[in-house]
């Protein structure tokens, strides 16, 4: 496949991946104020439920495929071997998208506590936390695009 093909292919799912990690939280700051059981835990039940299983879960696996394909085709063709992995851009991607998915499981965790009514997680928390995937986004972005100590 075309490597700029696949480049932007990885971006689109990004986009929609980072759409959903970022949202999530949001979903579960105001769910955190609603009455178990109520009509409104119901309601962000089903908003989470959806966005998590029809956006995040299979924008996360186009990311990865996509981004997987792009190590394979960098290594065999652009850039002629694999020691590109070792450089310290690519040390940062590689543990940006180790805390992305990470962050990805740990949200769904969560989304499942609410579900059975444990969750012990305040609004304030999740407001908090919300920028840590954001931070590490602006950093892989950054990482890729400047290659720095390469
Ligand atoms: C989940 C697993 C991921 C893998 C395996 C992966 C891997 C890669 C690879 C190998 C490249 C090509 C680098 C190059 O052209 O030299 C790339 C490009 C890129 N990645 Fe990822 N990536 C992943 C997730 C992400 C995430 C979460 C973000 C942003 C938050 C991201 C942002 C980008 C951007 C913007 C580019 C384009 C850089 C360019 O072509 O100039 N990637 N990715």
């Amino acid at each position: 496949m075309d490597y700029n093909l696949l480049r932007g292919l990885h971006i689109i799912a990004v986009i929609a991946w980072m759409a959903g990690i970022m949202y999530l939280p949001r979903l579960l700051a105001y769910h955190a104020d609603a009455v178990p059981g109520g009509e409104m835990d119901k309601l962000f039940q089903t908003m989470e439920l959806k966005l998590y299983r029809i956006i995040m879960g299979p924008a996360m696996v186009a990311t990865w495929v996509f981004g997987l394909a792009l190590i394979y085709v960098n290594a065999t063709e652009v850039r002629g071997g694999w020691e590109y992995l070792q450089q310290p851009w690519m040390i940062a991607k590689l543990s940006g998208i180790v805390f992305m998915t990470g962050w990805h499981g740990f949200l769904g965790a969560a989304r499942k506590k609410y579900v059975a009514g444990t969750n012990t997680r305040t609004a304030r928390f999740w407001k908090m936390t919300n920028e840590l995937p954001f931070i590490a986004a602006i950093i892989m972005v950054l990482a890729v695009t400047m290659e720095f100590g390469s």
